[in-house]
């Protein structure tokens, strides 16, 4: 298996619930490396921007307006099989189907609220974390 990286937001509801610590233990514990993290808070552009491949789904807008509602933690992470090993450690989008022990299980309240985001293939998580992080900063 390849060494990947893949990007992390922790989203404005994990912030908001004062879970970044507990949430980023839980990575970090299952043997992700962090190669860089900040908070920042999303425009509407930039969310929708990140999330263009969902426009025109229903949620879409609702998805811009949380995800640009509050401050969130992007986090540049590497590890071999990074970007499936770490859906599985988040956990199904709705947390009502997510696994026992997974992220969005324990701390998510709903589909759209859903604590964290996980990169979709080792291609998008390098577009991705290019979308908050420069070369510099990954180390
Ligand atoms: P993410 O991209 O945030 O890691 O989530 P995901 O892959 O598990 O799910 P995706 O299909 O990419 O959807 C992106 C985010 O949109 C919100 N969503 N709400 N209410 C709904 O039916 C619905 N569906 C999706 C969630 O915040 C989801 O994480
Ligand atoms: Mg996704």
């Amino acid at each position: 298996m390849a060494v990947e990286r893949t990007l992390a937001i922790l989203k404005p509801d994990c912030v908001k619930k004062n879970l970044q610590g507990e949430v980023l233990a839980k990575i970090q514990k299952a043997g992700f490396r962090v190669l860089s993290m900040k908070q920042t808070r999303l425009t509407k552009e930039m969310a929708g921007g990140f999330y263009a491949v969902h426009k025109g789904r229903p949620f879409y807008d609702g998805l811009v307006e949380f995800m640009s509602s509050g401050p969130c933690l992007p986090i540049a992470l590497e590890k071999t099989n990074a970007v499936a090993d770490f859906r599985t450690l988040i956990g199904a989008t709705d947390p009502a189907q997510a696994s026992p022990g997974t992220i969005r299980k324990q701390f998510a309240d709903n589909k759209g609220e859903n604590i964290v985001h996980g990169s979709d293939s080792p291609e998008n998580g390098r577009i991705e974390i290019s979308f908050f992080f420069s070369e510099s900063e990954l180390i």
